[in-house]
């Protein structure tokens, strides 16, 4: 039972008012809830809020394997300098130098990326046992204690400078902050830079057009944005694919199994009536933490003509439910930033799909990146709602929203 309505409980039979209850908010605590894209956890630690993640039984996390696919990205950046490595010290230097645009140091999926390309790349430090994610701001002469060189071919490979791309009001994985930060590193050392690398495409597409692509510099992102992958026809050197098409379903269909008190499963690893199923290439689920991660793949030019498309909905379970079988169910769901490329250019579109295929209305709720009261304050009425998909502003604050929930 909920702390709270045991202390509401509690205190009404201390009161003697055991008959006269008001009417407890419609169950909502009970109602099925999916966090999504943004794990609730510990922004310092990276410690997962087991609290959150087990609010009631219908609760979930959907994302996706956040160490595979920086092992991916990591691994792409460092064959492209391994099979380029005649012709990528651009000044000649024996240094391969590189920039790392950083999306929010307390978000896991941002930690990981930034771990997967050091460790890639050799430029890794280990703290506790780990990778040190921190940004080094700016490392031209090496001597930075967050990362040190590496080598691959011969060539010194040095983080030149890496930096959180935080706006002034706060928003994370800024794009426009990371378009301007290229200028201001090109501005001081812009000859030694080699290679471009940024935790997402959003920010990586900024820096893309503010200077590499004119540069011919390679310029790797994440995600797989429609506009991302376009741009590999223009040099953009790569990006990586984290199944949005399956997450978005995911985040849809756990509320909508939960809501029909089905084999959570069904849909998922075990074909639904209409026949929707996904393989485990493209997912996995770990019990323990309730939460489904979705397989990365890695998009470069070899294969990004079959990538074209971020929004387009994932074959296998594209599979209309009936609607006298599977009746209508509101949902509430936020997106924490409007201006977040990933999310509102890739992962909404797919949502708006699959909301159809599965017979939910849903609300969608758009943020602004940095006021989780913003979207708190538009589920003031969470009676209104069958379930909720959230996606916190700061992973540390998942009791801002069940708080609401009672
Ligand atoms: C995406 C980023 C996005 C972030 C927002 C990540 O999974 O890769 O592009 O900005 O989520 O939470
Ligand atoms: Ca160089």
């Amino acid at each position: 039972m909920h702390r709270k309505y045991t202390m509401v409980l509690g205190a009404a039979i201390a009161a003697g008012m055991m008959f006269h209850m008001p009417a407890l908010a419609a169950g909502n605590a009970d109602k099925p809830i999916v966090w999504w894209n943004r794990q609730p956890s510990n922004s310092s630690t990276g410690e997962l809020d087991m609290d959150a993640l087990t609010w009631n039984d219908k609760t979930y996390y959907v994302g996706f394997d956040a160490g595979q696919g920086a092992e991916l990205q990591g691994q792409m950046v460092a064959d492209y300098i391994s099979d380029h490595v005649d012709t990528i010290d651009r000044n000649g230097d024996g240094i391969i130098g590189y920039v790392l645009a950083i999306g929010d140091i307390g978000h896991n999926d941002s930690i990981a990326r930034t771990r997967g390309i050091r460790k890639a790349l050799g430029t890794g430090v280990e703290a506790d046992g780990e990778i040190d994610p921190s940004p080094a701001q700016t490392n031209v002469d090496g001597s930075a204690s967050v990362v040190q060189d590496g080598e691959i071919g011969g060539l010194i490979v040095r983080e030149l400078a890496s930096h959180e791309m935080k706006n002034a009001s706060g928003a994370t994985w800024d794009a426009a902050t990371a378009g301007s930060t290229i200028g201001t590193w090109t501005a001081s050392f812009g000859d030694l830079i080699d290679v471009i690398v940024s935790n997402n495409d959003g920010m990586g597409m900024a820096m893309f057009h503010a200077w590499s692509k004119e540069e011919g510099v390679p310029t790797f992102g994440y995600d797989a944005n429609s506009d991302a992958v376009a741009a590999i026809a223009d040099g953009y050197a790569g990006t990586i694919s984290q199944h949005a098409d399956v997450q978005a379903y995911l985040t849809l269909r756990v509320l909508r199994n939960a809501l029909d008190g089905v084999d959570p499963d069904t849909g998922i690893g075990t074909p639904d009536e209409a026949g929707n199923v996904l393989s485990e290439d493209d997912f996995y689920y770990d019990e323990k933490s309730r939460s489904y991660y979705a397989l990365n793949q890695a998009v470069t030019p070899e294969n990004y003509k079959d990538f074209l498309d971020s929004t387009a909905v994932y074959t296998p379970v594209t599979h209309q439910l009936s609607e006298d079988a599977f009746p209508v169910k509101d949902i509430w769901l936020d997106i924490y930033n409007a201006s977040d490329n990933f999310l509102s250019t890739t992962y909404k579109p797919l949502l708006q799909s699959y909301d159809d295929l599965l017979n939910l209305n849903v609300t969608y709720v758009d943020g602004d990146g940095q006021t989780e009261s913003y979207l708190t304050n538009r589920l003031g009425n969470p009676n209104q709602f069958d379930a909720y998909a959230i996606n916190m502003v700061k992973t540390d604050n998942a009791t801002s929203y069940t708080a609401l929930l009672g």
